[in-house]
């Protein structure tokens, strides 16, 4: 070879090379980091913090004429429900065409269970005790959001709630900090991906941060006061887990914790999140906080406010403009600086390079049609929302029921209605999509079997006069299924309730259909823990179907008719009234833990102090046995792992699902610990008579504890370990923990 050819043949490597070799990481962060900086330095003041503004559209998905004007200055960054492949395309040339900079604009919505697919809320999710169906759902949500046009969720929500009387408990995975750090990961994988740029994927949003779900008597909004072990034990951990899933926002809360609100607290927003965490997103205030650090009281005027939530660490405001319009004066105050307003810009210039944004700026308007309610994602709807019910009672296997049933009367206000399976937080999607019990169990019957129904009263409201003909209908019917619970709106946000009773009459009309004698099954469709006592003691079977989304009514036709085995587990504690709350699993020993027989332990004198249901309680068509635990070692050093296995045995005559729950318990320690913490699960499906081991490995991250000096350590001692189907009915066995 000539070396004329040799270099002709360098020459050509090299520039394959530069084709064919993907840029590394390190050099696509750094080149990121280079726009960023290259564009910052170009910026005004007022462009600055226009990056910094969020702005609301309309409830129908419109922009407002404004944002056109503001986008064209350069004024608004970003835009919540502002949705549709056309409308976002348009705002978005504005930005690309018009303004000076061209900076894209970032549009959001609140896709927490779905964009028009709607799966089951999370908390019913949670149930499924199945991280995998939270991320599939979520990239079924983050293809279809993306499609119109929204490149960013304010999901997961991964809010802890120990109290039913929130309506946000709904929204979330329930009261155990282990499982919500679970499907936190799990969504913010379905969501983003790998990479939040790439097709069909989007941004996500861990929120509220923080400790919003502890708000003080279960009041929406209200104040929180909590210790920092508490903060880093319970709520912390699902945030840590979407963090260290890559999440590329955050959201701050309404809430005050331990006094300082946490849409200006330094403490959680910047030395957890960035100094301990090192979070490189941005967090955008929750709607309209930053405004509402004046009614807390820790700002006097706007002014205040923009100054305390800036500088504590919120990057872009949502629907307030205390940024925008006082940025200037705060700067020239010296009371922000600029420092810190360019880090804020740069981290949402960041994410919104990470996007793709500045490179695919547009939604193929074409495709937004065939995006939404795909036949896959639908059948993923029903599948998970099978396994996210629960199954609370099957006395004398009054369930499933045969399809050849002479005639079934199906009764009660939710066995028709569209609205409350999607939940209140029901993204885009239409009650016109919804299947209803009543529908879904007219399709599974066989033709021969009569279907009745009859609605007997509503939710609210105090009319029986629908009580006669659901009577009738009962009677002349071989079984009743009676569906009752909670509307949408009674839900979700600023939904708290100060009972937990059954709405209306409708606990009532359970009694009237009862009174048949004819076998009657009830169904919950709900977002929280009822108050169900009555129902448990006397009806044989019921369901806990949630709000199931927009499948839910053939769901629970699969569950009723035996086609799905329930599997599901309760991620919540459901109290036998309200005055027990808050109770939750994970709670500490005390000094005096309840005796039936003594009268000077931590009781109630009225009430039995133990749950309706526990955390982790479920059904099944089938029978489980869980046996033989064994360790791998009686003994392990702080830094060392064990594994932990038990047999899970099918013993009855259908295949089935069983949750296995592995929980420890720290016997003596320097501060006090829960009579149990989750620290492993596992669904395992079994066929008749089948036999499994299952296996759990614990390691120094499930052992540990914040200590009194603020210290995550393992301590040497003692530790139980109990495994079973629920958080009370386990087997148990002990290990110690050696110094070294
Ligand atoms: C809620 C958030 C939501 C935001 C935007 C607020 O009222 O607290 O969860 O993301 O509105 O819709």
């Amino acid at each position: 070879m000539t070396s004329r050819t040799v270099k002709f043949a360098l020459l050509l490597l090299a520039l394959v090379c530069c084709f064919l070799v993907p840029t590394s990481h390190s050099q696509r962060t750094s080149n990121v980091e280079q726009r960023v900086n290259s564009l910052l330095a170009q910026m005004t003041l007022a462009e600055k913090l226009g990056q910094l503004q969020q702005l609301d559209g309309e409830a129908n998905g419109n922009y407002r004429p404004e944002h056109l004007d503001l986008i064209r200055k350069g004024l608004l960054g970003s835009t919540i429900n502002v949705r549709g492949a056309q409308r976002t395309n348009q705002l978005q040339r504005v930005a690309m065409n018009e303004s000076r900079l061209k900076i894209p604009a970032l549009f959001g919505f609140d896709a927490i269970h779905g964009y028009r697919t709607i799966f089951p809320i999370p908390l019913g999710e949670a149930s499924s005790f199945d991280p995998s169906l939270g991320e599939r759902s979520a990239a079924v949500a983050a293809q279809e959001t993306n499609n119109v046009g929204v490149r960013w969720t304010f999901a997961p929500m991964v809010d802890i709630a120990r109290d039913p009387r929130w309506g946000r408990i709904s929204e979330g995975s329930g009261e155990d900090p282990f499982l919500g750090a679970a499907f936190a990961r799990a969504r913010v994988r379905g969501f983003q991906g790998n990479d939040y740029g790439a097709p069909d994927k989007i941004l996500a949003c861990a929120k509220h941060w923080v400790a919003y779900g502890a708000a003080e008597g279960g009041r929406d909004y209200n104040t929180t006061d909590l210790s920092e072990q508490t903060l880093r034990e319970i709520y912390f951990p699902p945030f840590k887990a979407a963090v260290d899933a890559g999440v590329g926002t955050l959201m701050s809360s309404f809430n005050a914790i331990n006094g300082v609100p946490a849409s200006a607290n330094a403490f959680t927003l910047t030395k957890v999140l960035r100094d301990e965490w090192k979070f490189d997103g941005f967090v955008v205030s929750d709607y309209t906080s930053v405004k509402e650090l004046i009614n807390h009281g820790i700002a006097a005027n706007e002014e205040d406010a923009a100054a305390a939530a800036l500088n504590a660490g919120v990057d872009m405001e949502m629907v307030s403009r205390s940024y925008n319009t006082f940025g200037p004066k705060l700067i020239q105050q010296k009371r922000l600086s600029t420092a810190t307003l360019d880090e804020a810009v740069r981290r949402v210039l960041r994410i919104k390079f990470r996007l793709g944004l500045f490179d695919r700026p547009y939604t193929d308007e074409a495709r937004e049609a065939n995006a939404l309610l795909r036949p896959e994602s639908l059948r993923l709807a029903r599948e998970i929302a099978g396994r996210s019910m629960v199954l609370l009672k099957n006395d004398r296997e009054t369930l499933p029921l045969g399809k050849n049933l002479g005639s079934i009367a199906v009764i009660g206000p939710l066995a028709d209605d569209r609205r409350a399976p999607l939940g209140w937080w029901s993204g885009d999607g239409k009650e016109e999509n919804t299947v209803t019990p009543l529908a879904g169990i007219k399709t599974k019957v066989s033709a021969q079997t009569k279907v009745g129904y009859a609605k007997g009263c509503e939710v609210k409201g105090d009319s029986t006069a629908g009580f006669e003909e659901a009577v009738n209908l009962a009677k002349s019917s071989d079984v009743a299924v009676v569906f009752v619970g909670e509307l949408a709106e009674m839900v979700g946000e600023a939904a708290s309730h100060a009972s937990l009773d059954l709405p209306g009459r409708q606990l009532e009309l359970v009694q009237a259909i009862h009174a048949t004698g004819k076998p009657t099954i009830v169904v919950l469709v709900n977002g929280r823990p009822l108050s169900i006592g009555w129902i448990v003691d006397n009806t044989p079977a019921i369901l806990e179907s949630w709000m199931g989304g927009t499948e839910s009514g053939d769901a629970i036709a699969d569950i009723l008719f035996g086609d799905v085995n329930p599997g599901a587990k309760l991620p919540v504690t459901f109290p036998r009234t309200v005055g027990q709350v808050p109770i939750y699993y994970n709670h500490m020993n005390t000094g005096r833990p309840p005796e039936a027989e003594n009268r000077y332990t931590s009781k109630y004198y009225d009430v039995p102090w133990t749950p309706l249901f526990p955390f982790g309680y479920g059904l099944s068509y089938t029978t489980f046995k869980i046996s033989n635990l064994q360790l791998s070692a009686p003994r392990i050093s702080v830094n060392g792992k064990l594994t932990v296995s038990a047999e899970v045995e099918n013993t009855g005559r259908r295949a089935g699902d069983e949750v296995v729950q592995l929980y420890i318990r720290d016997t003596v320690a320097s501060m006090t610990r829960p009579v149990k913490e989750l620290k492993g699960f596992q669904r395992v499906t079994l066929q008749p008579g089948e036999k499994r081991r299952v296996e759990f490995v614990l390691g120094p991250e499930h052992l540990g504890f914040w200590n009194r000096e603020m210290r995550y350590v393992v301590e040497p001692g003692e530790f139980r370990i109990m495994v079973g189907a629920n958080s009370v009915d386990v087997i148990e066995t002990k290990f110690e923990v050696t110094p070294n």
